[in-house]
């Protein structure tokens, strides 16, 4: 069942070029392809095509019909033809249906539009075909739609021919003049509205952009368009990349897996990552629109024009990709929150991911379903081992290293290995060593241990642990860069003679010796997150202040103030279990200590709106062995209530102050910073104890002018657990009932309650209109949002949490197996809970197991799971 990296074999065949016609219809939709086709092994006889849920009409080689069984047989996912020619034309007609396709994976019909999903193995479910990235070919798509209504027939390249409407039909012919996978072709037909706009490229091309939006919704198309221009001037400016085509369409759809896809020249993104207005999104969601655009964009160099050898490389593109978003965001907007936001999906989702039984390498061995391994591994862990490269050979030398990328392989299909040598030949560097951390998997610890050395040194040393894995029991030491700086008692930076304050690890440990006495250090450790890894060191609490008052950078005070929330909690936790009176009394002190150092703080105001960031309780997770998720939830609401406490006075002065005078919303570095500091200030007043927060709550809520306040006030309202929040909710619901991304928003409310008949209250509102199983986005935000973070619902101790999921997934499943797939990860994650939660979970996971007909995405995933 499984695929095997080390089992690749070239394509038997090439497809040089491939001519495809669609005859549109909801119902059934007629394919035909006509494909030119060269064979490459000169020994092989046999051509074996992917196809999935086709129902084939006729196959030609050149002129003659071919026979079943004779010429060709089928397969249960596709058919082999047998052929000694060295060149010949194929000729396939086939149907599919549009209109059963809720897997939204190949060609799908919803919302009165046709849409495409081939990445990774969807082209195999419009045509029979060679469907793998290492398959280049030149396409030339005819789309023929008989529906009047269906104003744009679009696909791939440039248009050369539209017949117009006339006898009853219309004809648009695209032709893609550079050679691509399969899983690059894309198909949108049906009624939008289009806004339209133009760049011109640093060589004086002229490009025009086009976006496609719903009817009735251009108003929030601009921001997407935007952010593209920027993303296109920022990849001449940084990497010397141009765009290649005459024109650049993206299509927003609200039926969609994933956030986007890069589609070569039309792009197809899920609304929530087009849409945005002042009424409609947060300063988060402008600022995820703005990331997702560029990424897409992004993938025309790295992905489209240099693409994947086979599915295990996925990281090749993805991992890359990622990694230029990130630049990109911190360019536009800052450095230190998007750095912050990055590192807290490593250590709330990828660490999980690397501790549980999917556990993989950034570059897979094994694979069943690939739908599976779009993960956060590949994606963002993969971002990370080329931040390490960018750090090890200089902003130059990378530069460098992706001219060569370019230079040797632009127009080819390559492996991760080819982009690490080009980056090693182009700088004369060494990174065999390095290149370990595409093959294993795990969460590296560096446990680093403080000793004194005579009586005036200290020596820090650090060790490298790589715990084996099911799949990976030998486990190798990596290349890992700590990037650290060292203070003195009084604060002052102690020289560690370190080159750019990074200790590079190139073995399993590594010692540091400073000529200052043991007890004075303090050592501020990975700073920037400068690798994926978890860092063992015991803090004491007045080390921790010592870099929150003196560090010099911004992230070392917060991941100091960070680190004192985690140690905080544990300390709750702790006690909780041991019944420690003195607990509170210490927790009180602690943090009265912990308040006075951030209220000295003279740092901007996002900086400080982070630093008041408690941890997610997710994060938490992985720093508690078999933790019972309920009481780790109780003991941090009681460290944030405490710190609300203590702040009060501290965060309604910011609050009151930052609430003045407000400027007509817009989307720019100093009313987006402010806007974070007020409404963090918000939530964590809602923690307070003081009855003066529910009028504010209920004030910003009536006097918002943009959806960043209200939702503020709307999570704020939230904590305190009174009538506000349900009356609020429903104002919403009233003001904002027929946008269905800004609905999601308040599905993801409600899936958050801390109500006590959650579960009922989940399925009423999943009979509302708005709600269907069918569309991703609501399933993510109502079902997702329960799961992953209703703590108090989820993990319920009678495990009726688990089991309404578990009752849930068994349905999804037969519409919509890849969504399954992705909402079952909390299920997956039970080694890190108590033995209690573990029975339960591991009962509805044997349950799951065991229902018939279950999709290849849950199988791969429980099997894995039931045997860890
Ligand atoms: N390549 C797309 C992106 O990252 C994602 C495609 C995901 N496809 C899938 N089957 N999961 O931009
Ligand atoms: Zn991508």
């Amino acid at each position: 069942l499984s695929k095997k990296r080390r089992d690749y074999t070239p394509p038997s065949h090439t497809i040089e070029t491939v001519d495809l016609r669609f005859e549109l219809s909801p119902q059934e939709t007629k394919v035909t392809a006509v494909s030119t086709i060269k064979r490459i092994d000169t020994q092989s006889s046999v051509l074996f095509l992917d196809g999935k849920d086709l129902c084939l009409q006729s196959i030609k080689i050149d002129d003659q019909i071919l026979t079943e069984n004779d010429d060709y047989k089928m397969l249960d996912n596709g058919l082999e033809l047998y052929t000694s020619l060295a060149t010949f034309t194929l000729t396939v007609v086939n149907t599919i249906k549009p209109i059963e396709n809720t897997s939204l994976e190949g060609l799908y019909y919803s919302n009165n539009a046709y849409c495409s999903q081939c990445e990774a193995e969807g082209f195999r479910k419009i045509t029979y075909f060679l469907d793998r990235p290492d398959v280049l070919a030149i396409f030339t798509v005819s789309i023929v739609s008989t529906a009047e209504a269906d104003t744009y027939l679009l696909s791939n390249g440039n248009l050369i021919t539209d017949t117009g409407f006339e006898n009853g039909e219309r004809t648009c012919v695209w032709e893609d003049p550079f050679p691509k996978p399969s899983y690059l072709f894309a198909l949108v037909a049906g009624h939008f509205d289009k806004l339209v706009d133009e760049f011109t490229t640093q060589s004086g091309k002229k490009i025009a952009l086009e976006l496609f939006v719903d009817e009735g919704r251009l108003g929030q198309g601009q921001h997407a368009l935007d952010s593209l221009k920027k993303a296109m001037s920022w990849d001449e400016q940084n990497y010397g990349l141009e765009y290649d085509l005459d024109i650049y369409m993206i299509v927003a759809v609200d039926f969609f897996n994933m956030g986007a896809m890069e589609n070569k020249g039309l792009n197809v993104f899920n609304s929530k990552f087009v849409l945005a207005d002042a009424h409609t999104a947060t300063d988060e969601d402008y600022f995820n629109v703005e990331a997702v655009i560029a990424h897409e964009y992004f993938h025309n160099w790295t992905g489209n024009r240099v693409t994947c050898r086979d599915w295990f490389q996925l990281s090749l593109k993805e991992g890359l990709t990622v990694f230029r978003d990130q630049q990109f965001s911190a360019d536009m907007y800052s450095d230190l929150v998007t750095r912050i936001s990055h590192v807290n999906v490593m250590r709330e989702n990828q660490f999980a991911e690397d501790a549980g039984p999917m556990s993989h390498p950034i570059r897979p061995d094994e694979v069943v379903e690939m739908s599976n391994f779009y993960t956060v591994t590949v994606y963002n862990k993969g971002a990370e081992v080329i931040r390490m490269l960018h750090t090890l050979l200089g902003k130059a030398g990378f530069r460098k290293g992706m001219d060569e990328y370019f230079a040797r392989h632009d127009g080819q299909a390559v492996t991760c290995d080819d982009f690490v040598n080009a980056m090693q030949d182009a700088n004369g560097a060494d990174l065999s060593h390095f290149k370990r951390w595409y093959s294993q998997s795990g969460t590296p610890r560096v446990r680093v241990e403080q000793a004194s050395t005579g009586d005036s040194q200290t020596t820090l040393s650090f060790t490298q642990i790589n715990t084996p894995t099911r799949t990976q029991a030998q486990k190798q030491d990596l290349y890992v860069p700590i990037k650290l700086e060292c203070f003195d008692k009084n604060g002052h930076k102690v020289d560690t003679r370190l080159k750019n304050d990074t200790l590079v690890m190139n073995s399993a440990s590594t010692a540091l010796v400073l000529d200052v006495p043991n007890e004075q250090i303090t050592p501020s450790l990975l700073q920037d997150f400068s690798a994926p890894v978890l860092i063992e060191y015991d803090y004491t609490l007045s080390q921790l202040l010592i870099i929150i008052e003196f560090a010099g950078n911004d992230y070392a005070k917060w991941e100091a103030s960070h680190n004192a929330y985690i140690m905080l909690i544990k300390e709750i936790y702790n006690a909780a279990n041991g019944a420690n009176n003195n607990a509170d009394m210490q927790l009180r002190q602690d943090i009265e200590k912990l308040a006075t150092a951030i209220k000295n703080l003279t740092v901007a105001p996002e900086v400080l709106a982070q630093i008041l960031s408690v941890p997610s309780a997710e994060s938490l997770y992985s720093q508690i062995e078999k933790v019972d998720p309920i009481m780790l939830y109780h003991a941090r609401h009681k460290v944030v209530v405490q710190l609300s406490n203590t702040l009060h006075h501290f965060c309604i002065r910011h609050y009151l102050r930052l609430s003045q005078n407000p400027r007509p919303y817009a989307y720019e570095k100093q009313q987006v910073n402010n806007r974070s500091l007020k409404n963090t200030c918000l939530h964590l007043l809602a923690h307070s104890s003081a009855e003066t927060v529910a009028p504010l709550i209920a004030l910003q809520y009536k006097n918002a002018h943009n959806m960043s306040d209200r939702l503020g006030a709307l999570k704020a309202a939230q904590v305190t657990q009174d009538d506000t929040f349900d009356s609020l909710m429903i104002a919403f619901e009233e003001q904002f009932g027929d946008d269905a991304v800004v609905m999601d928003k308040w599905f993801a409310m409600q899936a958050k309650s801390s109500k006590t008949d959650i579960l009922a209250h989940l399925d009423l509102l999943q009979a509302h209109q708005q709600y269907s199983i069918k569309n991703p986005n609501k399933v993510r935000s109502l079902i997702g949002s329960f799961a992953f973070y209703n703590t108090l619902g989820f993990h319920q101790i009678d495990g009726s949490g688990y089991k309404y999921l578990t009752d849930y997934l068994i349905t999804l499943d037969k519409v919509n197996p890849q969504i399954a797939s992705r909402l079952m990860t909390p299920l997956m994650q039970f080694s890190r809970y108590a033995s209690t939660n573990q029975v339960l979970i591991k009962a509805q996971l044997n349950r799951l197991y065991g229902v018939k007909g279950l999709s290849k995405d849950l199988f791969e995933k429980i099997s894995k799971a039931l045997i860890m």
